[in-house]
């Protein structure tokens, strides 16, 4: 699968418009969409090699159109590799911004946060990743997959993010995110050692889709809202519930930021 097809499409669906940057929304960041000047949804059903809805109801939409000026194509929705369609499952997905013309992909997401001082709320910019899970999206697959993994997360795009967050005066806290595949919650056990490890943030999400985009030559920005201590750090067990509840609350600084982001790309065009 290569993402023409997927971006064949697209340009079906909104002639003449040929995005920039790709924005994966993670929990609780779906608000985004309605910031758009001229959103056009196209739900992933229709797009070969974006990730099938598996819960009733809750498909994926990808929206094309243009935030704080900048032509963006934004997934509200993605897939995880506890799904069961495999840690490649987003891989089409990827591919199909890049064939579109996406030359950066911001990726967003919910974390646990392995930092005492970084709690619930807190906006964290992912500064590097340790692959916990044993998968890797390029496995078993056609094509080069030693992609090199320094430098993944762009300097001069963490450069930029950290600088509109100063400017909309946000906290912004940095570290290494670490993959575990969940959907179960970690361990203490399992914390205590990705800590050891030199872990910051932890979550489910996030690193297949980083690396799949390396792969496709897309610089890479990773932003995560915290939702809760990693287990065994906080005084109450962790939650779905509790996740979806942080993140709605921390969404709105996160849209901020994105906003603030985008805007400064919009300058360097
Ligand atoms: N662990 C894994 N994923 C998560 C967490 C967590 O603590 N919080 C939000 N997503």
């Amino acid at each position: 699968m290569t993402g023409a097809q997927a971006a064949a499409v697209m340009a079906a669906r909104k002639p003449g418009f040929a995005p920039r940057v790709g924005l994966v929304l993670g929990s609780g960041l779906g608000g985004l969409v309605e910031a758009f000047e001229d959103g056009t949804p196209i739900p992933y059903g229709e797009l070969p090699g974006f990730p099938a809805p598996t819960v009733a109801g809750h498909g994926g939409t990808l929206w094309l159109g243009h935030l704080a000026g900048v032509p963006v194509a934004c997934l509200q929705g993605r897939a995880h590799a506890y799904e069961g369609k495999g840690a490649g499952v987003m891989n089409g997905a990827v591919r199909g911004l890049e064939q579109a013309g996406c030359e950066i992909l911001i990726l967003t997401n919910a974390a646990g946060s392995l930092v005492p001082e970084t709690g619930p709320g807190s906006l964290m910019l992912i500064t590097d990743h340790i692959n916990f899970t044993g998968l890797n999206p390029l496995a078993g697959e056609a094509g080069d997959g030693f992609v090199g993994m320094t430098e993944a997360y762009d300097p001069a795009l963490r450069a930029q993010i950290r600088a509109a967050a100063e400017a909309l005066g946000l906290t912004l806290a940095e570290g290494v995110y670490v993959w575990f595949t969940g959907p179960s919650f970690e361990t203490p056990a399992e914390i205590r050692a990705a800590r050891a490890l030199g872990a910051d943030l932890v979550g489910m999400s996030t690193v297949p889709e980083v690396i799949v985009a390396r792969q496709c030559g897309l610089r890479v920005a990773a932003l995560s809202m915290i939702t809760n201590l990693a287990a065994g750090m906080g005084d109450r067990p962790i939650t779905h519930a509790q996740t979806l509840e942080v993140a709605a609350r921390a969404a709105e600084d996160m849209q901020q930021l994105l906003v603030g982001v985008l805007g400064g790309l919009a300058g360097e065009a």
